[in-house]
């Protein structure tokens, strides 16, 4: 089949590269993608931000298999939009977006299917003073949410009353614009916390590897959130038992949920948990894919990756398609603009691209460029490299290995990615 993936990040490297190795792919495009997608998917020229260019482009190019990589266009309505075309995509509708569009959407869908979540109470801004009030009485550290979209910086962590007021007045204010119009405040879940993601047709579904992802961005877990500055996989916190869990107090329930609402939920379901006590909650939900999860989660995919997509975006998922995980670990670290998430410079050549033979190594791009010639620094995030091995250990040690050949100015990364999974 043909097939088109939009996004230019590492996620949607990992993704293109996947579908590059399964048997029933065909052409593969990626729009607007980055110069390490550009070596395995031809890069059409079309604005990938505009929904009926890329109608027009999927209708003259037959493309049968549309995956979107980012959350944006899919809680715009990308897949609405694509009702009645041949071509069929691979994410959830705008209703079913929700899930991660709006936190208390996802809420309110948890508390009616009874999955465990964190208690909450959600207000919206004409109710100021009784969240105020609400926050002055809650147990601390208290957690306040933007509800909307807010490029994963929406959720803060007040230690303080006074800290949980400050929040509450800068997101009633405008500091995340419309996202912070209804605000989540929540209780604090102590625990580990993994990724799952689950490949849904709308009734049913599989889970792929479990990841844990690492937000912080110094060592130990210390300073401010990121977009993520490494992930590992298998999860060894997510034993047979915890995956049990997940499927039935979860998946299952958000599935039926959502079909009963009549917005049935189609695509990559990405449970954000806490794990605690050998029990689950879930932290969050995202209807698409996870950075940098991704990356370490699909080097473990044994199966045809394209298919099981396909048949997941028309509602058929072929459980075939997945022959499992293969027994091994794997360990994405970030290169990043040091800086990041802060201010950063960018336009540094990359040294070193092609010193890895090993095929056990992936250097994914995210935030490059071609200048010129040459591969430039683009972003924060910059590449990821990624290994795999036979233990963690040894995955921890060949990726790490891996970095060192690699070279840019300012070049930054984490020296602890996957040691929590050696406890
Ligand atoms: P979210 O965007 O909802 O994933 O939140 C971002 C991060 O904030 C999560 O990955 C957690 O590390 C943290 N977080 C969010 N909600 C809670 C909570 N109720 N308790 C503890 N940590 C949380
Ligand atoms: N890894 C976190 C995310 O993709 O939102």
């Amino acid at each position: 089949m043909n097939i088109l993936v939009l996004g230019g990040g590492g996620r949607e490297h990992a993704i293109v590269l996947a579908l590059s190795k399964s048997a029933s792919t065909e052409k593969l495009y990626c729009s607007p993608g980055n110069p390490g997608i550009f070596e395995i998917a031809e890069n059409p020229q079309i604005n990938s931000g505009d929904f009926e260019v890329v109608k027009q482009f999927c209708r003259t190019s037959l493309i049968d298999l549309l995956i979107v990589g980012p959350e944006q266009p899919l809680a715009e309505g990308i897949v609405d939009f694509f009702i009645g075309e041949k071509t069929a995509v691979f994410g959830p509708s705008k209703s079913a977006a929700l899930l991660e569009s709006s936190k208390d959407f996802a809420k309110q869908i948890m508390m009616e299917n009874n999955v465990p979540t964190a208690a909450y109470k959600t207000f919206n801004a004409d109710e100021h003073s009784e969240a105020a009030e609400y926050l002055r009485n809650h147990t601390l550290p208290v957690v306040l949410k933007a509800d909307g979209l807010a490029a994963g910086k929406g959720v803060i962590i007040a230690s303080t009353t006074k800290e949980a007021l400050e929040a509450l007045d800068e997101m009633f204010h405008g500091a995340f614009g419309n996202a912070g119009a209804k605000v989540v405040i929540e209780e604090f879940m102590y625990g580990d916390e993994a990724s799952i993601f689950a490949i849904c047709d709308g009734t049913d579904y599989i889970t792929l590897a479990s990841a844990q992802d690492h937000k912080r961005i110094g060592d130990g877990d210390q300073g401010k959130n990121t977009g993520g500055m490494g992930a590992y996989a298998p999860a060894p916190i997510v034993t047979e038992e915890i995956l049990k869990e997940v499927n039935t107090k979860v998946i299952e329930p958000i599935l039926k949920g959502m079909a009963k609402r009549g917005t049935p939920y189609c695509g990559c379901l990405y449970c954000g948990l806490m794990i605690c006590d050998n029990s689950v909650k879930v932290v969050e939900f995202n209807v698409r894919f996870g950075d940098p999860e991704t990356q370490a989660v699909l080097p473990l995919f044994k199966g045809d990756f394209a298919k099981l997509l396909h048949s997941a975006a028309i509602s058929k998922i072929d459980k075939s398609a997945f022959s499992g995980n293969c027994d091994l670990h794997s360990v994405c670290i970030i290169l990043a603009s040091g800086g990041y998430p802060d201010l950063f410079k960018k336009g540094y050549p990359i040294m070193g691209l092609d010193s890895n033979s090993d095929q056990d190594v992936i250097i994914y791009h995210a935030g490059t460029k071609e200048e010129n010639g040459k591969i430039v620094t683009s972003g924060g995030r910059v590449l990821g490299v990624n290994a795999i091995g036979n233990t963690l250990k040894d995955a921890i040690h060949s990726a790490y290995s891996a970095l060192e050949k690699i070279d840019f100015q300012n070049k930054y990364f984490r020296t602890d990615i996957g040691y929590k999974g050696l406890k």
